[in-house]
């Protein structure tokens, strides 16, 4: 038997989501994306239209959709049992595979999402601080949480450190469990963190923040003032994990933190994520190590299961070959320099910002440092842009370009010609 799909022309499926799903969409990309296959750098949709692809399922697929080798991996597994809840051998490999490569990870426990890894991340903090307030970032994304959804993209930023919910749903009482500093400035960052001292559980942070790089020192500062005071210090790494580095933005930036999470990359394009580091602190996961009211309860149906484990593995296996990381940065290196040279040859007032493997535009010629800084961005010709992408086959989300191992020089040339079209077409 097989499971039948229906052949509808795209414009019906468009109406059927519409129909079966709240804004006629998944909740990710807009109704009328409808995303059919991938290989390599390049995408297509029901209509069978090419892209090439910088969204990436929004980062997972680093090294291609459909490599052979984690085809082949989840291939030998499928047959043998999709999901057990005990232990499994790829997933204790992956496990020891992160140990191996993150500095921070001495263990790992595994989640399904970033977001329930941010969350149990900011949980184990509070565990074993046994204090309730976490420090986050104002414009930094860990996830769906209601402690994660606080000052992540304000429209109005208040005054720091009130936290702002970006949704609705969230109990008022949350907000006050957070408190939002500024990102790259220590001098504010440090003196929250010396008058909240004895209410923080933990500070945590993207190493990267979407497409802001840390200045010089930032992150080194946040590891001393968070060392001072024991306050566990949180980096999340579900996008920088595996992609700044093997082993993470904290390979290199050179900065460890106490805790990391991880996601995308780290699941192989399956659903795995994982909190990882220092075993005082992950000890509060272990039931026998801990008193009653010291374990951290947490448990999760699909976790580490050995077909999410073994494609995280294939995909670190490739990964740790000489020359990808380099290879990634060379694309990503070409693709930024060729991006700056057409808007600038154009007069267009932008500065393209990230770093090799994940990177944009900002539509504006101000410094940009912190996401106050993003707003003064001109959004309209942004969104504009995007939309002339699309239309010359290119696929990506609306602030990232996502760079692959597989992406080739002809998609690079593809890519240059598609921006200098667009940069003329935006006038
Ligand atoms: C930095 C960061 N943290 C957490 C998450 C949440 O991960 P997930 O979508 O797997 O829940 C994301 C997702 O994009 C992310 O970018």
């Amino acid at each position: 038997m097989s499971v039948q799909t229906t052949d509808k022309p795209i414009d019906d499926l468009v109406a059927e989501a519409k129909r079966v799903l709240p804004g006629g969409s998944f909740g990710n990309m807009p109704a009328e994306v409808i995303l059919r296959d991938g290989k390599g750098g390049r995408i297509w949709d029901e209509n069978g239209k090419e892209y090439v692809d910088f969204l990436l399922g929004s980062g997972p697929m680093f090294i291609g959709h459909g490599h052979p080798e984690v085809t082949a991996a989840i291939q030998s597994q499928v047959p043998l049992g999709t999901t057990f809840f005990g232990n499994n051998r790829h997933g204790i490999e992956l496990a020891r595979a992160i140990v191996d490569a993150v500095p921070c990870a001495e263990q790992v426990r595994f989640v399904c999402t970033g977001t329930e890894a941010d969350l149990y991340a900011m949980r184990a903090a509070r565990a074993f601080r046994k204090r309730d307030k976490i420090l986050k970032f104002e414009g930094g994304y860990h996830g769906m949480s209601d402690y994660a959804l606080m000052s992540m993209a304000p429209k109005n930023p208040g005054n720091f450190p009130r936290a702002i919910p970006d949704s609705a749903g969230i109990p008022k009482s949350v907000r006050d469990e957070m408190l939002i500093a500024a990102f790259n400035d220590v001098e504010m960052v440090e003196s929250l963190i010396k008058e909240h001292k004895d209410e923080l559980a933990g500070v945590i942070v993207e190493p990267f923040q979407r497409l802001l790089p840390p200045q010089p020192g930032f992150l080194q500062a946040l590891r001393r003032i968070t060392k001072e005071h024991d306050i566990p210090l949180i980096f999340d790494e579900v996008v920088t994990g595996f992609r700044f580095a093997y082993g993470g933005a904290q390979e290199y930036y050179g900065v460890t933190p106490d805790l990391c999470t991880l996601g995308k990359i780290v699941g192989g394009g399956f659903a795995l994520a994982a909190i990882a580091g220092r075993a005082d602190i992950m000890a509060h996961f272990d039931r026998l190590a801990m008193a009653d009211e010291d374990f951290l309860f947490q448990v999760g149906t699909l976790s580490g299961n050995p077909v999410a484990s073994i494609a995280g593995l294939a995909t670190l296996e490739i990964l740790r070959r000489p020359g990808a990381y380099e290879q990634v940065f060379k694309t990503g290196r070409t693709l930024m320099a060729g991006l700056d040279e057409l808007l600038k040859k154009a007069g267009i007032k932008a500065t393209v910002i990230g770093e090799p493997p994940l990177f944009d535009v900002f539509f504006t010629d101000q410094p940009i440092k912190d996401y106050r800084d993003t707003l003064k961005g001109n959004k309209t010709i942004a969104t504009r842009f995007n939309q002339l992408l699309r239309e010359r086959g290119i696929m990506k989300g609306e602030t990232k370009y996502y760079v692959s191992l597989a992406h080739t020089q002809a998609d690079i040339d593809h890519t240059l010609g598609a921006w200098a079209e667009a940069i003329k077409a935006l006038g």
